[in-house]
C-alpha cells in the first residue's frame, strides 16, 4: 500500500464533513494519481493527472479534469491516444444523472467487407499500418457533448492547456522512446509522421528529448476556438480528406462532416449488492465485465484458494468471450441481445463452470496463428471525481502503438488504426488475436467493436468506484480483476490493481498468466487442465474508490516500474 500523506488544509465547520472525504492524497509521491480537498485524477502520465488537478483548481468539476487529462495524454502519450482516435466517455454527475457517450471511430463511406482481403487472404498489414487504417476519429466530438452536458468550464478552457504544453514542448519518458523505437521503420513511411517523431536521419527520438509538436498545438488552438466544427466541417477534415485522397485512402472531409459521437444508455447491472454501470455495444466492455462477474457471483470468491478463484475466473472469462467473438458488433448493423446479460441465460452458463476441470467450449472460429502480442499495453483510461459527487470514467484510444503511424502533414495528429478492430475476415484474429464473425465485419458508417470498459459502481445509488484499464480484450479482465479485488477479496486499492492477474479470451484456448502468479497456484491451474501462457506484468488500470469517506485514486501499480531508469 502506498504511503497516505496527510495535506495540510485549513477547515472550516460547515465544510470539515465535505472535506474529510479527500483530505487524505497520495499526491506528494504519486503523481500519476493525485487527490485533494477538490477532488482526484489517475492517469498513466503526471503531467496529464497534473492537468486534470489544474483543471479542477480552475473551478472545473470532475469532467473537465478528466477531459482535460484526456487532452493532455494525446499531447504526451500519443502513442496509446489522442484527439486522432476514439473515447468512450461515463458520468455520474452529482446529481445522479448518468451518460454514456460514445466517441467510437467510424468506418469510412467507401469502406467495404473484404477492403482488407487480397488474393482471398486478410492483409492486415492494410488494417494496421496506412491510410486504410483509419476510421473517422471520435474523440474530440464526444468530450464537446460531455463538457457542455455535465462540465463545469467551457470546452476551450481544456483545450487551451494541451495545446501550451504541445507548444512548449515535454521530455519524453522511457514508455514512450521504448514505443516510438519500436514503430520508428513504419512511421518513416509518412513524411508527416516522421516531421514530428523523427530526427533529420529518422531516428527516433531519445528519452529525455524536448518534443515540441507546434502542428498539434495549432490544431488544439483552432478547435477551441471554433468547436469540434474545425475538426469535422472545417480545414483539418479538409486536410485529411485531400491527403487520404493522394495516398490510397478511403476517408474523405464527407465522412468527417457526417460523424456524431452517440448518446447510449448506460448498461446498468447488479453485483453483490452493487449497481454496476457499464458502456454498451459498441463496447464489449460493459456486456462482459456484467458476464463474466455475473457469473462468479454464485461462487464464495472471498473464501476460496486462490488456485480455484482463478480457475473460476479464467473460466468464466473463456465463456464470455466466446459470447463476445459469436455476438458483438454494433448495434446499429448487427443484433446484439440483450439477453446476454439476464440473469436466467448467466446463470446457465456458470453451471457449466466445473469446479475441478477446465471445460472446453466449442464455438465459432479458432485462430490460426496464437504467436500475436496479446498483451502490448495501447490505450489508456483516466479515472476522476470531485468533492461534488461528479464521477466520471473516459477510455479513450488511437488502438496500437501511434494508431495508423499516418499524421497527415501540417495537423500533427497521430491517426487511430481502429479498423484493425473490425473483423476484417472471419476467423482471422486481429492484433489482440481476437477472432469474431459477421456481427463486426467492416460496413460504411459501422463502429468497430471495442474492449474498452470504462466502469462505475454504485452501492445504493452513490458512487463508490470508478474503474478502466488498457491493453485491448485484456481490459474486460484487468476490470473484472480489479472490481472483485477490491469489493470481494476488499483489498485496499493499490493491492487489487496489483494482484498477479490472468487472461482467458476464449481463442486462443489459453490461460495467460503473469510472470509472479506463484507456483503453487499455477500447478493448481494445471491439474484442473488449464493450458497456461506466461506473460510478463501487463495492463493498465486506473481507478478512484470511496473508501472510508476519502477519495482514494490509484493509477497502475506496474506503471513506475515500466518507466523505471
Ligand atoms: N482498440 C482497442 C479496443 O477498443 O478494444
Amino acid at each position: 500500500m502506498m504511503p497516505v500523506v496527510l495535506k495540510k488544509l485549513s477547515i472550516n465547520v460547515v465544510t470539515f464533513s465535505l472535506l474529510l472525504s479527500c483530505v487524505f492524497a497520495f499526491a506528494q509521491d504519486e503523481p500519476y494519481a493525485q487527490s485533494n480537498d477538490l477532488g482526484a485524477v489517475a492517469s498513466v502520465h503526471p503531467l496529464a493527472t497534473q492537468a486534470g488537478m489544474d483543471a479542477l483548481a480552475n473551478g472545473g468539476n470532475a469532467v473537465d479534469a478528466a477531459i482535460a487529462t484526456a487532452l493532455t495524454l494525446g499531447v504526451v502519450d500519443g502513442h496509446n491516444s489522442g484527439i486522432g482516435g476514439g473515447a468512450f466517455v461515463l458520468i455520474r454527475t452529482a446529481k445522479g444523472q448518468l451518460f454514456a457517450i460514445d466517441g467510437r471511430e467510424t468506418a469510412p463511406m467507401a469502406a467495404h467487407r473484404d477492403m482488407y482481403v487480397v488474393d482471398g487472404v486478410a492483409n492486415t498489414q492494410l488494417s494496421q499500418t496506412g491510410p486504410l487504417a483509419a476510421g473517422v476519429p471520435g474523440s474530440i466530438a464526444a468530450y464537446e457533448i460531455a463538457i457542455a452536458k455535465a462540465g463545469a468550464k467551457p470546452y476551450a478552457d481544456v483545450l487551451l492547456p494541451a495545446a501550451k504544453l504541445a507548444q512548449d514542448g515535454f521530455a519524453i519518458d522511457k514508455i514512450f522512446a521504448d514505443r516510438l523505437a519500436r514503430s520508428a521503420p513504419r512511421l518513416a513511411q509518412f513524411p508527416g509522421s516522421a516531421s514530428v517523431l523523427l530526427d533529420e536521419q529518422g531516428n527516433p527520438w531519445p528519452r529525455g528529448h524536448k518534443l515540441v509538436q507546434k502542428d498539434l498545438a495549432a490544431t488544439l488552438k483552432a478547435i477551441a476556438r471554433d468547436g469540434s466544427a474545425y475538426f469535422y466541417k472545417g480545414d483539418y477534415a479538409k486536410a485529411v480528406g485531400d491527403w487520404m485522397a493522394k495516398n490510397g485512402g478511403l476517408l474523405t472531409a464527407k465522412d468527417f462532416e457526417a460523424y456524431v459521437a452517440l448518446e447510449r444508455q448506460p448498461l446498468l447491472t447488479q453485483y453483490r449488492g452493487y449497481t454496476l454501470v457499464g458502456f454498451p455495444p459498441p463496447s464489449s466492455g460493459g456486456v462482459h465485465t456484467a458476464q463474466i462477474l455475473a457469473m462468479l457471483e454464485r461462487f464464495d470468491l472471498a473464501n476460496m484458494k486462490d488456485g480455484d478463484r482463478y480457475h473460476v475466473m479464467g473460466e468464466a472469462m473463456k465463456l464470455a468471450f466466446a459470447d463476445r467473438a459469436h455476438w458483438l458488433g454494433d448495434p446499429a448493423f448487427t443484433k446484439v441481445p440483450k439477453g446476454l446479460v439476464k440473469a436466467e441465460y448467466l446463470d446457465k452458463q456458470s453451471a457449466r463452470i466445473d469446479l475441478d476441470h477446465a471445460i472446453d467450449v466449442s464455438g465459432p472460429g479458432m485462430p490460426a496463428d496464437v504467436d500475436i502480442d496479446l498483451f502490448a499495453k495501447h490505450t489508456t483510461h483516466i479515472a476522476a471525481a470531485d468533492k461534488l459527487g461528479n464521477w466520471v470514467a473516459i477510455t479513450t484510444t488511437v488502438n496500437t502503438d501511434f494508431g495508423s503511424k499516418v499524421i497527415v502533414p501540417g495537423t500533427g495528429v497521430i491517426l487511430n488504426n481502429q479498423m484493425d478492430d473490425f473483423s476484417v475476415q472471419p476467423g482471422v484474429p486481429n492484433v489482440y488475436g481476437l477472432v469474431g464473425t459477421e456481427a463486426n465485419s467492416v460496413q460504411p458508417g459501422k463502429r468497430p467493436l471495442s474492449s474498452m470498459t470504462p466502469t462505475l459502481i454504485l452501492k445504493d445509488n452513490k458512487p463508490v468506484m470508478t474503474v478502466g484499464a488498457a491493453g485491448g480484450p485484456t481490459i474486460i479482465t484487468q476490470v473484472v480483476q480489479a472490481i472483485i479485488n477490491h469489493l470481494d477479496l476488499a483489498l485496499p486499492l493499490n493491492d487489487a490493481l496489483g494482484k498477479s492477474r490472468i487472461h482467458q479470451q476464449w481463442r486462443p484456448d489459453m490461460l495467460f498468466v503473469e510472470s509472479n502468479l506463484p507456483a503453487g497456484i499455477r500447478q493448481s491451474l494445471v491439474v484442473k487442465g488449464h493450458k497456461l501462457k506466461e506473460m510478463p506484468p501487463y495492463g493498465s488500470t486506473q481507478a478512484i474508490a470511496l473508501v472510508d469517506g476519502r477519495l482514494v485514486a490509484v493509477a497502475e501499480p506496474r506503471l513506475k516500474i515500466r518507466n523505471a531508469e
